[in-house]
């Protein structure tokens, strides 16, 4: 890595300034680097362990064509997570570092893989939702200043609005289909909802590294703003499927043109993210046991590699 001499800090500075990406072999203060990688293995770790909620359901999917894009689905998150290893591993961190900060609690992932998929309605509120609230925060990193990840992002925002879009037409048919069927639909709703509006982050006034972020332009919009976007959007989908959002305090407002939400459960999300859901001890578990599984294959790519590379 290179290290950052006074005149080196001017050049990353001035880079900045002119809205230029920084790459892998520019100079870079050390704490944009340590920036990075807390928040693209994060980002990382999110895609993976995400893929466990989901993984749940491919054999109980209701048809041979929702098997099929569930498992597509969840493949494209595995992929995420590799381009997001790769992009961290140009700042001088090993992949092997990040997966046991993840395994040993150090490292964070997102506040919603906590939470449980209860029945194949919430498959539908996963993608609708979950994968929703990424596209609005992921559009925004594709301008990140960071090249490795603003290009990752690019793709990875391709993939995403197609598993938005198969979430939002299993809620559809659900909604539309038999009261119980609609009765699930509303049921995943109303609990995916407020851990959905929180994976934006602490409010702004609470963001521990919002003005970093927008200072060296990691961050281009912030919690609280793109949490709105996505509450303005999403609730004229709800409407359309008519579904109601689960929050008796939701209201447009005619003078800002948005939608104003009830208060949600900020000491929920700091239990959460420590380690206290209802499934964070489950999804550590299963992580470290399949990898663990998988020693062998790496051993034997690594082998093959050292006789044949
Ligand atoms: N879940 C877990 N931890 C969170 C969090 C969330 N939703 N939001 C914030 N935090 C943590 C931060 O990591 C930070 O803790 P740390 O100092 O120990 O790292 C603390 O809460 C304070 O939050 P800040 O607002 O100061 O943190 P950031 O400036 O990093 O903003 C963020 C948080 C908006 C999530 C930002 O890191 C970000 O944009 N990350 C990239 C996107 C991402 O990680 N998405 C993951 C979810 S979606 C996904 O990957 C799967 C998809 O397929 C659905």
């Amino acid at each position: 890595m290179p290290t950052a001499t006074t005149a080196a800090v001017d050049l990353f500075t001035e880079k900045i300034g002119r809205g230029e990406n920084i790459e892998p072999r520019d100079p870079m203060p050390e704490e944009y680097r340590r920036h990075l990688i807390r928040q693209i293995s994060q980002h990382a770790h999110s895609e993976i362990i995400g893929m466990q909620p989901e993984g749940n359901w491919i054999t109980r999917a209701p048809s041979l064509r929702a098997k099929m894009i569930l498992l597509a689905k969840i493949q494209d998150e595995g992929g995420h997570g590799l381009y997001l290893y790769s992009a961290a591993e140009t700042l001088g961190i090993s992949r092997d570092e990040m997966i046991a900060q993840l395994q040993s609690g150090k490292a964070r992932y997102s506040n919603i893989f906590n939470y449980p998929a209860l029945t194949w309605a919430d498959i539908g509120a996963i993608g609708w939702l979950v994968d929703g609230a990424a596209i609005v925060n992921q559009v925004m990193l594709q301008r990140t200043s960071y090249g490795p990840y603003a290009r990752a992002m690019v793709r990875i925002c391709k993939e995403e609005s197609f598993h938005q879009r198969q979430g939002y037409e299993i809620m559809a048919k659900m909604a539309a289909g038999t009261p119980e069927q609609r009765e699930m639909a509303q049921d995943a709703l109303n609990r995916w909802w407020a851990p959905a509006l929180m994976m934006f982050g602490p409010p702004d006034k609470d963001s521990l590294h919002t003005k970093q972020a927008f200072q060296w332009k990691i961050k281009r919009e912030s919690n609280d703003a793109l949490r709105q976007k996505f509450i303005d959007k999403t609730v004229q989908q709800a409407e359309v499927i008519g579904l109601k959002i689960p929050d008796p305090e939701l209201r447009f407002n005619e003078e800002t043109g948005h939608y104003e939400t009830g208060p949600l459960n900020w000491e929920e999300f700091h239990r959460v993210i420590n380690g206290d859901g209802p499934c964070n001890r489950q999804r550590l578990e299963h992580h470290i046991r399949v990898h663990e599984d998988g020693r062998w294959v790496r051993e034997a790519a690594a082998a093959y590699n050292q006789k044949f590379n």
